[in-house]
């Protein structure tokens, strides 16, 4: 199994891999082409797992802003993920996390924000978005589901403030 990033050939896998691990839903396939064709994309952040020249997990890394009491500061979100539903739960989505993260550090952005399942992400480390002082309000959540990864050591000191999803996400 390797990570690698994505490429334009894999765009037609990486649809109908999101359609079936989100319960055949299209809407985060139909965001993935959304944020790929926006200013927000970021290439070497849109991830493949592969196995056996197939693409079983997916994990998108892109450019959102916070806005605070210091301005507008660039960030991560990550979202969608999927991983097949038959290579579920053998570590493919630490792997592709692990690698987002290690690569957004070595962009140099502060944090990666994201909203999802409160018992899968903080064994990766995240913890909830409020313990850094960040808002959301474009989505009602709750506190539990809007977390937090700081990259680089009390980064978040400096841009506290609202989260704001970029046009793709709506
Ligand atoms: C969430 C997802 C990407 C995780 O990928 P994965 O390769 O199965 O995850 P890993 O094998 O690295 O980690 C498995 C761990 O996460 C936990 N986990 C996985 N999905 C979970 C979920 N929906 N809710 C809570 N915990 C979950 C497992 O219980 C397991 O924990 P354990 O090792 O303590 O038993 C994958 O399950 C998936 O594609 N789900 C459907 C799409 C989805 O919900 N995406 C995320 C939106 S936030």
């Amino acid at each position: 199994m390797i990570i690698r990033t994505e490429d334009i050939r894999d765009h037609e896998e990486v649809y109908t891999l999101n359609y079936h691990a989100f319960e055949n839903r299209e809407d985060e396939s139909k965001l993935i082409e959304r944020i790929r064709s926006s200013s927000s994309f970021i290439p070497e952040l849109s991830l493949i797992a592969e196995f056996d020249q197939k693409v079983v997990g997916h994990a998108l890394f892109s450019k959102a802003e916070v806005v605070g009491e210091n301005g507008s500061h660039d960030v991560i979100v990550l979202a969608p993920i999927a991983v097949h539903p038959d290579y579920q739960k053998q570590g493919i989505g630490t792997k592709l996390i692990k690698e987002g993260l290690l690569r957004c550090t070595q962009l140099g952005y502060p944090v990666v924000l994201l909203i999802g399942h409160p018992a899968y992400y903080p064994q990766l480390g995240f913890k909830p978005a409020s313990h850094y002082g960040f808002t959301l309000t474009q989505f009602e959540v709750s506190d539990d589901v809007f977390m937090a990864y700081e990259l680089i050591n009390d980064a978040t000191h400096a841009i506290r403030g609202e989260l704001r999803y970029p046009k793709a996400f709506f």
